[in-house]
């Protein structure tokens, strides 16, 4: 078997970089082990980290993965009305009312959505749009997770959800079944700070050690809460589903009784910020070819653009990686440009001018909305040529 860069090169040698590939055998392999973490708790597809209609699909007609977890409500229902899937949790709070009153103006499209809320404001945003009581909307009560050891200043997690106790929980849950133009269908909690957060960084094992610390207690402060939390929304309400988890503590959160269904999206690409947990390891699937320009210095090339950084802190882990040909990496005064980007190492004596690097971005979804296309690649055939989102002119954000 040749290597991933002789196969990625054969598949995409008629081909003119810059341009992004998903590599099937890996997304599958990936795919695969995610459901194997589950362990038979289904997975819903979080689409933030996919931003492809055709992979999403994909995924969603593998064994282990039902529904969809989508990041705004106008991209809901762009993948409602395409018949993506029938069952689609907007994961995030919405406060557009254009696009409320369009769900509430079309029930056979809103009876697949369900919208996230935290906060009354958000029901009266909901029923301002005077859905029919005859079909209600579908809202999910969004839970904060962090640990809190020494109180509310203190918190380790992140900053989402106001909802914190059993009581502020149940409180909600009453102000949604008070009013008949609302539906109750589920809880979600999702706990960035586990899940989100690799647990085995590279050359820091005494913070290693500390972040295991911390996520193993916050885990178990979670679990407990999570199960007072659901079974006081129980007493007031049905729920179809409670969601939790993500690519990083798939095998963890689904041990919890409370837990019906997870979440998970990175982990189908393996973006670099998925590369340092222990229970889990991912292949590379999603990768960016860029074209070799120039050679700046002896043990230096320069590949056209790269600068696609990833969101959150701005810190350099949330930079693009060179991947291959092994043996490069970032400028440190540098980093990754916005039309030209350095990359130093030993394997740069073997680049000419016309050649190509592959580099994989630090998230998932966010490298497709620098690239209209993913080509798809089978060993070392490109099978087919698919939109992203951003292909399909739909920036949702
Ligand atoms: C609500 C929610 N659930 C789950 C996830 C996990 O997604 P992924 O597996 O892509 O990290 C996220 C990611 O931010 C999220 O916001």
């Amino acid at each position: 078997m040749s290597s991933a860069r002789e196969r990625y090169e054969a598949a995409t040698r008629h081909l003119h970089p810059p341009f992004a590939v998903l590599d099937l055998a890996a997304f599958h392999a990936n795919a695969a082990d995610l459901a194997r973490r589950a362990a038979g708790t289904p997975i819903r597809v979080v689409s933030k980290s996919i931003r492809c209609r055709h992979l999403l699909r994909e995924a969603l007609a593998l064994p282990g993965f039902s529904g969809l977890m989508a990041f705004t409500l106008p991209e809901a229902l762009w993948l409602a009305r395409d018949g993506v899937c029938d069952d689609i949790l907007v994961a995030y709070p919405t406060a557009d009312t254009n696009a409320i009153a369009e769900l509430a103006a079309h029930p056979d499209t809103a009876r697949g959505i369900t919208l996230m809320v935290d906060d009354v404001a958000h029901l009266d945003l909901i029923t301002a749009a005077a859905p029919d009581p005859a079909h209600p909307i579908k809202v999910c009560i969004d839970i904060d997770t962090s640990w809190q050891p020494l109180g509310p200043r203190s918190r380790i997690g992140a900053l989402r959800s106001p909802v914190r106790t059993p009581a502020q929980a149940a409180a909600l849950a009453r102000a949604i079944t008070r009013d008949p133009r609302l539906h109750l269908d589920g809880i979600m909690a999702y706990e960035a700070q586990i899940a989100g957060v690799g647990d085995n960084p590279p050359g820091r094992p005494g913070y290693g050690r500390l972040l295991r610390w911390v996520q193993r207690h916050s885990q178990t402060e979670l679990a407990r809460r999570r199960a007072a939390i659901v079974n006081a929304v129980r007493d007031v309400a049905d729920l179809r589903f409670v969601n939790g988890g993500g690519t990083g503590s798939l095998h963890t959160t689904r041990r919890e009784r409370a837990i019906t269904e997870l979440a998970a999206g990175s982990g189908f690409y393996q973006p670099t910020l998925f590369d340092h947990y222990r229970g889990f390891s991912g292949r590379p699937a999603a990768l960016f070819a860029l074209p070799v320009v120039r050679r700046p210095a002896p043990g230096a090339v320069t590949v056209l653009g790269g600068g696609y950084p990833a969101s959150g802190t701005a810190d350099p882990t949330r930079l693009p990686s060179p991947h291959l040909p092994a043996g490069l990496s970032l400028s440190p005064t540098e980093g990754a440009g916005e039309v030209q980007t350095p990359l130093l190492g030993a394997s740069a004596a073997s680049l000419s001018i016309g050649d190509r690097v592959w580099l994989r971005h630090a998230k998932a979804g966010e490298l497709c909305e620098r690239f209209a296309e993913l080509h798809l690649i089978d060993g070392d055939r490109l099978v087919a040529t698919v939109p992203t989102y951003r292909g399909e002119g739909q920036t949702f954000l």
